[in-house]
């Protein structure tokens, strides 16, 4: 596995590999990596001739500076990981190198995300989606990639990726990994070390919840069910929902019906203590 740390050099390297015929994958990631981003570098090595695994912490799309701050950061642990996964090249820059001048120096450029950007994370977090297409549009027009990879942990911000390759006319496949979790049901989260091991004991309980759910919402409506998962997390010590949305997977809509679409999701984020969580569920999946 090679450490590339400049655009000139993973240009070169992913020019060099598609001129021998290779097929290339990439995996966006911010780091401090875990099982979950392991299983998508894993699907990306069994698709791809060449996989390129991105390790960049984007301040971009961090609203909270001390959010930014705190987000772990562990490099060689990570290229370790990476290695034995599989991966042929780590991206891997500064943010000198990424945002010449500074985050702030680059050309205003305002990414049409459709509806999908404006719910949910989008509203609770201003600006986040921006600043994932920004770096995201960057690093499909530097890899230039086949197929890219995501986890549907970030199930908002798949939809919102495939909206931004639309509209910026990007051309690469995006694959959606499935949510990778902890034996006791916590979706892995880089976040996750940040909790006490207090806060770590409860955190399952948002799984929990929204896993019954799904049986409560086949005899319930979709307020009830709802409520049920609000009330039940907000009752267990040091988890506070921020929001629950059940939604219509492919446009983020709320709905207010089961019937309403063949393909509904809850997504949730919950703060623990001060570590904001987030999950999702499927209540009902199209046939197909
Ligand atoms: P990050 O949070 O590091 O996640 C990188 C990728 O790993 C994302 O596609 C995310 O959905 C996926 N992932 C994280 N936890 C997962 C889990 N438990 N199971 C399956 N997949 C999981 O998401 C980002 O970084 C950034 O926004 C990024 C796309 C890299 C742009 O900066």
């Amino acid at each position: 596995m090679i450490i590339l740390r400049t655009i000139n050099d993973v240009s070169r390297y992913v020019s060099e590999q598609k001129g021998r015929g290779a097929s290339v994958g990439l995996v966006p990631t911010m780091g401090a990596l875990h099982a979950g981003h392991i299983s998508l570098v894993e699907k990306a090595v069994s698709e791809n001739d060449v996989t390129v695994v991105s390790v960049f912490v984007n301040p971009t799309q961090f609203n909270n500076p001390d959010d930014l701050a705190s987000y772990p950061r562990k490099e060689e642990d990570d290229f370790k990981l990476l290695a034995s996964a599989g991966a042929s090249a780590v991206f891997a820059p500064s943010v000198e190198e990424v945002y010449p001048g500074g985050p702030s120096a680059q050309p205003q450029h305002v990414f049409d995300l459709g509806m999908a950007a404006e719910v949910m994370e989008g509203k609770y977090r201003p600006g986040h989606f921006q600043g994932v297409a920004q770096i995201v549009s960057k690093l499909f027009r530097i890899v230039n990639p086949d197929r890219a990879y995501f986890g549907e942990k970030d199930f908002q911000q798949i939809a919102v990726i495939r909206n931004m390759i639309k509209s910026e006319g990007i051309n690469v496949d995006i694959v959606a990994c499935p949510i990778k979790r902890a034996d006791d049901g916590l979706a892995l989260s880089s976040r996750n070390a940040l909790l006490s091991p207090e806060q770590r004991k409860v955190a399952p309980e948002i799984h929990a919840a929204l896993k019954d759910s799904v049986e409560y919402s086949l005899s319930h409506s979709v307020r009830a069910t709802h409520d049920s998962v609000v009330e039940r997390i907000n009752a267990v010590p040091h988890l506070e929902v921020e929001y629950f949305e059940i939604v219509d997977a492919r446009t983020l809509a709320t709905i207010d019906e089961w019937d309403e679409s063949p393909w509904v999701v809850g997504c949730i984020t919950v703060y623990c203590g001060k570590v904001r969580l987030i999950d999702n569920i499927a209540y009902r999946l199209p046939k197909d």
